[in-house]
Protein backbone atom coordinates (compact mmCIF):
# COMPACT_ATOMS: atom_id res chain seq x y z
CA UNK A 1 0.00 0.00 0.00
CA UNK A 2 0.76 3.55 -0.39
CA UNK A 3 0.66 5.78 2.26
CA UNK A 4 2.07 8.88 2.15
CA UNK A 5 2.48 12.18 4.07
CA UNK A 6 1.73 15.63 2.73
CA UNK A 7 4.15 18.70 4.42
CA UNK A 8 3.07 18.13 8.04
CA UNK A 9 0.31 15.37 8.03
CA UNK A 10 0.63 11.40 7.69
CA UNK A 11 -2.04 8.97 7.43
CA UNK A 12 -2.92 8.11 10.79
CA UNK A 13 -4.51 4.30 10.62
CA UNK A 14 -5.15 2.29 13.44
CA UNK A 15 -3.30 -1.20 13.08
CA UNK A 16 -6.54 -3.38 12.13
CA UNK A 17 -7.13 -1.35 8.59
CA UNK A 18 -7.06 -3.40 5.68
CA UNK A 19 -5.32 -0.56 3.23
CA UNK A 20 -4.76 -2.91 -0.13
CA UNK A 21 -1.58 -2.66 -1.78
CA UNK A 22 -2.96 -0.71 -4.93
CA UNK A 23 -4.84 1.96 -2.65
CA UNK A 24 -3.02 5.79 -2.03
CA UNK A 25 -3.61 7.39 0.61
CA UNK A 26 -1.98 10.70 1.51
CA UNK A 27 -1.74 13.31 4.26
CA UNK A 28 -4.42 14.17 6.67
CA UNK A 29 -6.25 11.36 6.71
CA UNK A 30 -7.37 9.22 9.84
CA UNK A 31 -9.13 5.79 9.61
CA UNK A 32 -10.65 3.90 12.40
CA UNK A 33 -10.46 0.23 13.40
CA UNK A 34 -11.74 -2.49 11.56
CA UNK A 35 -12.10 -0.50 8.73
CA UNK A 36 -10.98 -1.31 4.96
CA UNK A 37 -9.49 0.56 1.78
CA UNK A 38 -10.13 -1.55 -1.18
CA UNK A 39 -7.91 -1.65 -4.50
CA UNK A 40 -7.50 1.17 -6.18
CA UNK A 41 -9.00 3.61 -4.35
CA UNK A 42 -7.53 7.03 -3.54
CA UNK A 43 -8.06 9.23 -0.57
CA UNK A 44 -6.42 12.57 -0.44
CA UNK A 45 -6.22 14.51 2.51
CA UNK A 46 -4.18 17.49 1.20
CA UNK A 47 -5.80 20.74 1.25
CA UNK A 48 -8.43 19.47 4.07
CA UNK A 49 -9.04 16.70 6.30
CA UNK A 50 -10.52 13.10 5.89
CA UNK A 51 -11.85 10.74 8.86
CA UNK A 52 -13.38 7.31 8.18
CA UNK A 53 -15.18 5.65 11.51
CA UNK A 54 -14.31 2.45 12.47
CA UNK A 55 -15.72 -0.47 10.20
CA UNK A 56 -16.29 1.43 7.20
CA UNK A 57 -15.48 0.05 3.45
CA UNK A 58 -14.35 2.03 1.25
CA UNK A 59 -14.59 -0.60 -1.98
CA UNK A 60 -12.54 -0.91 -5.05
CA UNK A 61 -11.44 2.57 -7.38
CA UNK A 62 -13.74 4.95 -4.92
CA UNK A 63 -12.00 8.33 -4.84
CA UNK A 64 -12.18 10.77 -1.90
CA UNK A 65 -11.33 14.08 -1.89
CA UNK A 66 -11.83 17.56 0.13
CA UNK A 67 -12.30 21.73 -0.53
CA UNK A 68 -9.71 24.23 -0.02
CA UNK A 69 -10.12 27.23 1.67
CA UNK A 70 -11.06 30.01 -0.21
CA UNK A 71 -13.36 32.98 -0.84
CA UNK A 72 -15.57 30.36 -2.94
CA UNK A 73 -15.43 28.25 0.47
CA UNK A 74 -14.26 29.65 3.34
CA UNK A 75 -12.33 27.73 6.28
CA UNK A 76 -12.51 24.43 2.97
CA UNK A 77 -14.72 21.77 3.48
CA UNK A 78 -13.43 17.82 4.90
CA UNK A 79 -14.80 14.90 4.38
CA UNK A 80 -16.30 12.74 7.18
CA UNK A 81 -17.32 9.82 6.98
CA UNK A 82 -18.77 7.79 10.16
CA UNK A 83 -18.80 4.21 11.46
CA UNK A 84 -20.46 1.52 9.52
CA UNK A 85 -20.29 3.03 6.34
CA UNK A 86 -20.52 0.85 3.13
CA UNK A 87 -19.27 3.19 0.22
CA UNK A 88 -19.70 0.91 -2.63
CA UNK A 89 -17.04 0.58 -6.04
CA UNK A 90 -16.09 3.18 -7.92
CA UNK A 91 -17.56 6.37 -5.40
CA UNK A 92 -16.45 9.80 -5.41
CA UNK A 93 -16.81 11.67 -1.86
CA UNK A 94 -16.19 15.27 -2.13
CA UNK A 95 -16.04 17.63 0.48
CA UNK A 96 -19.03 16.02 2.04
CA UNK A 97 -20.73 14.22 5.48
CA UNK A 98 -21.91 10.39 5.65
CA UNK A 99 -22.90 9.62 8.79
CA UNK A 100 -23.31 5.87 10.51
CA UNK A 101 -24.35 3.08 9.39
CA UNK A 102 -24.71 3.98 5.53
CA UNK A 103 -24.68 2.23 1.95
CA UNK A 104 -23.24 4.33 -0.94
CA UNK A 105 -24.49 2.60 -3.80
CA UNK A 106 -22.18 1.95 -6.58
CA UNK A 107 -20.80 4.82 -8.91
CA UNK A 108 -22.58 7.26 -6.62
CA UNK A 109 -21.11 10.93 -6.62
CA UNK A 110 -21.60 12.69 -3.59
CA UNK A 111 -20.87 16.27 -3.68
CA UNK A 112 -19.63 19.60 -1.53
CA UNK A 113 -21.74 19.70 1.98
CA UNK A 114 -24.10 17.54 1.14
CA UNK A 115 -24.89 15.54 4.47
CA UNK A 116 -26.16 11.84 4.34
CA UNK A 117 -27.74 11.21 7.54
CA UNK A 118 -27.53 8.06 9.23
CA UNK A 119 -28.74 4.78 8.43
CA UNK A 120 -29.71 5.92 4.41
CA UNK A 121 -29.36 3.70 1.34
CA UNK A 122 -28.47 5.61 -1.96
CA UNK A 123 -29.27 3.48 -4.92
CA UNK A 124 -26.13 2.52 -7.38
CA UNK A 125 -25.43 5.54 -9.94
CA UNK A 126 -26.82 8.23 -7.96
CA UNK A 127 -25.80 12.23 -7.53
CA UNK A 128 -25.99 13.89 -4.81
CA UNK A 129 -25.83 17.77 -5.22
CA UNK A 130 -23.56 20.28 -3.09
CA UNK A 131 -25.44 21.18 0.60
CA UNK A 132 -28.37 18.52 -0.02
CA UNK A 133 -29.00 16.94 3.15
CA UNK A 134 -30.27 13.29 3.19
CA UNK A 135 -33.07 12.32 5.99
CA UNK A 136 -32.19 9.43 7.87
CA UNK A 137 -33.99 5.72 7.50
CA UNK A 138 -34.68 6.61 3.91
CA UNK A 139 -33.89 5.43 0.45
CA UNK A 140 -32.58 7.96 -2.11
CA UNK A 141 -32.07 7.30 -5.88
CA UNK A 142 -31.04 8.99 -9.27
CA UNK A 143 -29.42 12.07 -10.80
CA UNK A 144 -29.90 14.19 -8.31
CA UNK A 145 -30.89 11.81 -5.90
CA UNK A 146 -34.74 12.19 -4.82
CA UNK A 147 -36.12 10.19 -1.63
CA UNK A 148 -37.89 7.52 -2.58
CA UNK A 149 -39.21 5.75 0.86
CA UNK A 150 -38.08 4.71 4.31
CA UNK A 151 -36.23 1.36 4.55
CA UNK A 152 -37.62 -1.50 5.48
CA UNK A 153 -36.51 -3.52 8.73
CA UNK A 154 -34.82 -6.01 5.99
CA UNK A 155 -33.07 -3.26 4.57
CA UNK A 156 -31.93 -1.44 7.86
CA UNK A 157 -31.03 -4.95 9.22
CA UNK A 158 -28.55 -4.94 6.16
CA UNK A 159 -26.72 -1.90 6.54
CA UNK A 160 -25.36 -3.57 9.71
CA UNK A 161 -24.85 -6.70 8.13
CA UNK A 162 -22.92 -5.24 5.07
CA UNK A 163 -20.92 -3.48 7.63
CA UNK A 164 -20.02 -6.46 9.46
CA UNK A 165 -19.59 -8.47 6.30
CA UNK A 166 -16.56 -5.97 5.07
CA UNK A 167 -15.51 -6.49 8.35
CA UNK A 168 -15.13 -9.84 8.47
CA UNK A 169 -13.64 -10.08 4.76
CA UNK A 170 -10.83 -7.31 6.21
CA UNK A 171 -9.87 -9.84 7.69
CA UNK A 172 -9.25 -12.53 5.21
CA UNK A 173 -7.49 -10.56 3.17
CA UNK A 174 -5.16 -9.69 6.34
CA UNK A 175 -4.80 -13.06 6.79
CA UNK A 176 -3.99 -14.03 3.23
CA UNK A 177 -1.23 -11.39 2.87
CA UNK A 178 0.16 -12.55 6.22
CA UNK A 179 -0.23 -9.98 8.68
CA UNK A 180 -0.53 -11.05 12.36
CA UNK A 181 -4.10 -10.99 13.61
CA UNK A 182 -2.87 -10.22 16.95
CA UNK A 183 -3.00 -6.45 15.78
CA UNK A 184 -7.04 -7.15 16.02
CA UNK A 185 -6.47 -5.66 19.40
CA UNK A 186 -4.28 -3.06 18.63
CA UNK A 187 -5.53 0.41 20.45
CA UNK A 188 -5.68 3.38 17.87
CA UNK A 189 -2.33 5.45 17.42
CA UNK A 190 -2.70 8.97 18.75
CA UNK A 191 -3.75 11.01 15.61
CA UNK A 192 -1.42 13.64 17.48
CA UNK A 193 1.46 14.96 16.75
CA UNK A 194 1.46 14.06 12.97
CA UNK A 195 4.44 11.71 12.36
CA UNK A 196 6.96 12.91 9.89
CA UNK A 197 7.77 9.95 7.47
CA UNK A 198 9.30 11.35 4.39
CA UNK A 199 9.01 7.91 2.62
CA UNK A 200 6.24 6.12 1.01
CA UNK A 201 5.30 3.18 3.32
CA UNK A 202 4.49 -0.53 1.37
CA UNK A 203 3.48 -3.60 3.16
CA UNK A 204 4.79 -6.78 1.32
CA UNK A 205 2.71 -10.14 1.76
CA UNK A 206 5.03 -12.32 3.82
CA UNK A 207 7.05 -14.66 2.25
CA UNK A 208 5.79 -18.68 1.96
CA UNK A 209 6.33 -20.51 5.02
CA UNK A 210 8.65 -23.73 4.87
CA UNK A 211 8.40 -27.17 6.12
C1 LIG B 1 -32.04 1.05 -5.33
C2 LIG B 1 -31.85 -0.38 -4.83
C3 LIG B 1 -31.53 -0.38 -3.35
C4 LIG B 1 -33.12 -1.20 -5.07
O1 LIG B 1 -34.26 -0.58 -4.49
P1 LIG B 1 -35.69 -1.27 -4.66
O2 LIG B 1 -36.75 -0.36 -4.14
O3 LIG B 1 -35.64 -2.64 -4.10
O4 LIG B 1 -35.82 -1.26 -6.19
P2 LIG B 1 -36.38 -2.36 -7.16
O5 LIG B 1 -35.27 -3.28 -7.52
O6 LIG B 1 -37.67 -2.92 -6.63
O7 LIG B 1 -36.71 -1.41 -8.38
C5 LIG B 1 -37.67 -0.38 -8.28
C6 LIG B 1 -37.46 0.58 -9.43
O8 LIG B 1 -36.25 1.33 -9.22
C7 LIG B 1 -35.35 1.13 -10.33
N1 LIG B 1 -33.99 1.13 -9.78
C8 LIG B 1 -33.38 0.17 -9.05
N2 LIG B 1 -32.14 0.56 -8.72
C9 LIG B 1 -31.98 1.78 -9.23
C10 LIG B 1 -30.90 2.70 -9.22
N3 LIG B 1 -29.77 2.41 -8.57
N4 LIG B 1 -31.07 3.87 -9.84
C11 LIG B 1 -32.23 4.18 -10.49
N5 LIG B 1 -33.29 3.35 -10.52
C12 LIG B 1 -33.16 2.17 -9.90
C13 LIG B 1 -35.79 -0.19 -10.94
O9 LIG B 1 -35.42 -0.26 -12.29
C14 LIG B 1 -37.28 -0.13 -10.76
O10 LIG B 1 -37.82 0.73 -11.73
P3 LIG B 1 -39.29 0.43 -12.36
O11 LIG B 1 -40.22 0.45 -11.19
O12 LIG B 1 -39.49 1.55 -13.32
O13 LIG B 1 -39.18 -0.91 -12.98
C15 LIG B 1 -30.75 -1.13 -5.61
O14 LIG B 1 -31.14 -1.30 -6.97
C16 LIG B 1 -29.41 -0.44 -5.54
O15 LIG B 1 -29.09 0.44 -6.34
N6 LIG B 1 -28.62 -0.90 -4.55
C17 LIG B 1 -27.25 -0.45 -4.35
C18 LIG B 1 -26.33 -1.68 -4.32
C19 LIG B 1 -24.87 -1.27 -4.20
O16 LIG B 1 -24.40 -0.45 -4.96
N7 LIG B 1 -24.20 -1.84 -3.19
C20 LIG B 1 -22.81 -1.46 -2.92
C21 LIG B 1 -21.83 -2.53 -3.29
S1 LIG B 1 -21.54 -3.62 -1.95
Amino acid sequence: MAIRPFEQHTPQIHATVYVDDTALVIGDVEIGEDSSIWPMCVIRGDIQRIRIGARTSIQDGSVIHVTHDSRFCPGGQPTLIGNDVTVGHKVILHACTIEDYCLIGMGSIIMDKAVVRSRVTIGAGSVVPPNKVLESGFLYVGSPVKQVRPLNERELEFLEYSAQNYRRLRERHLQTIGVDNAAASAPAPSPKPPRPAPKARTRRPAPPKRG
